[in-house]
């Protein structure tokens, strides 16, 4: 058998399987291997040449399920094969079915027939959502730890509602298929409270002009995502972003460093693990001028006042049961500073960043790191995703 990771993606009858196209396009293209099962109602919407086509794999069918064949059940097979299985768009029926156990078609079959985590993706009309039979089924399914859920979104639905039931976008789906073979579906955070910090912050000058750093905060959405999958109650304190979090996790919109350190140790006390990933501007103008300045009116040079570092009062802060993280961007040598960070912050674990490397500088999707921890122990992790990162470093943290 290949090192390929195996998704097996189940496709419900709903017009959100159009979407399901770019999740098995983008995995194929990220060298996953990916088999197609569609029900008899997803096959109203997409076809299975589709979904051969896409994954170059011969798509699964009832058709096939119900054939005369001497091999092993194909349902048998599917489920041993599958590392994960994402079933997406995940209809009423189809919800209803997995939560008492009934199995009458090759998808219901293969859930069954597996033991591997299931990423469910619902997707309906709002009022079928809300149905309380509806509700019953999906409280139930997502007791069991082997299912991991992803959306449901609010929008412009097919049926022209506004309203909760759009099925989350394939760079969701993504992110938690991702987590999910990287994780094996366990839940090494449940119960816990994980606050993260992310992004630039901004030091206005007057309410148009600010200092600030070109970091977006992807980093801290990774480790916010990756938490989320591993079961953690996530509150994400981010700086101006372009980006929405997914659902389920906690955000607070921030400017300053003075906002961000307010709403940081606000949180704190409350937190087994922070991760400050912030890029914290350093200092700021000593004067704000409540109205635009008017260009004659720039001061040729500015005074500066340094902003508090938060990292360190949340240090001092610390209990011995929190565990605190934080993060150095460095250029040249980035080991002596991060290892001084480390100490004199009273931090646990310290991720030093080389941002003049190709691929992981402020923005980028990739990032590599060197791990640091308060036992002196090191880690080099390569080029990879910003959320293979996270959980490489929540690996760390944990001890895994
Ligand atoms: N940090 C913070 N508050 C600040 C500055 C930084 O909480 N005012 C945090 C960052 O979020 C990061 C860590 O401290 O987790 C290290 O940030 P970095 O900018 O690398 O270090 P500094 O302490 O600012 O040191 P220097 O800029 O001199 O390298």
């Amino acid at each position: 058998m290949s090192d390929a990771r195996r998704v097996l993606i189940g496709v419900g009858g709903g017009i959100a399987a159009y979407k399901v196209c770019e999740v098995v396009s983008t995995l194929f293209k990220a060298g996953v291997q990916v088999r197609g099962i569609l029900t008899q109602a997803a096959q109203e919407f997409i076809t299975p040449l589709t979904l051969t086509t896409l994954s170059r794999h011969p798509a699964y069918t009832d058709e096939v399920f119900w054939k005369p064949s001497h091999q092993r059940p194909v349902h048998i097979e599917l489920g041993e094969w599958a590392e994960l299985l994402v079933i997406a768009p995940l209809t009423a029926n189809t919800l209803g079915k997995l939560a008492h156990g009934l199995a009458d078609n090759l998808l219901t079959n293969t859930v069954l027939a597996s033991r591997c985590p299931v990423l469910l993706a619902p997707a309906m009309n709002t009022e079928m959502w809300e149905a309380s039979s509806v509700q019953r089924n999906w409280q139930q399914l997502v007791q069991d730890a082997r299912y991991h859920s992803v959306g449901l979104g609010t929008g412009l639905l097919a049926c022209d509602r506004v309203g909760v039931g759009r099925m989350a976008e394939p760079v969701e789906i993504l992110a938690g298929v991702s987590s999910l073979l990287h994780s094996k579906g366990k839940r090494d955070l449940l119960g816990k409270k994980v606050l993260i910090s992310t992004g630039s912050t901004r030091e206005h000058l007057d309410p148009v002009r600010f200092i600030g750093n070109p970091s977006t905060g992807k980093m801290g959405l990774a480790l916010a995502q990756a938490a989320k999958y591993r079961g953690a109650k996530v509150t994400l304190v981010h700086g101006p972003a372009t980006w929405e979090a997914p659902l389920g996790i906690q955000t607070i919109p921030v400017v300053s460093a003075a906002e961000m350190q307010q709403e940081m140790l606000s949180s704190f006390s409350d937190a087994d693990l922070t991760i400050m990933a912030a890029a914290v501007a350093d200092v700021k103008p000593a004067e704000y001028a409540s109205e635009k300045l008017p260009k004659q009116s720039l001061p040729s040079a500015l005074t500066l006042e340094a902003v508090p570092d938060i990292l360190v009062e949340l240090g001092n802060r610390k209990q011995p049961h929190q565990r605190l993280i934080g993060f150095a961007a460095q250029t040249g040598d980035i080991l002596t500073p991060a290892w001084e960070k480390l100490k004199r912050k009273q931090l646990d674990a310290i991720a030093a960043n080389p941002i003049d490397q190709p691929g992981s500088g402020f923005g980028s999707d990739t990032n590599q790191a060197i791990f640091l921890d308060a036992q002196g122990r090191q880690q080099q992790i390569a080029p990879c995703s910003k959320l293979e990162m996270a959980h490489y470093l929540l690996d760390f943290v944990i001890g895994n």
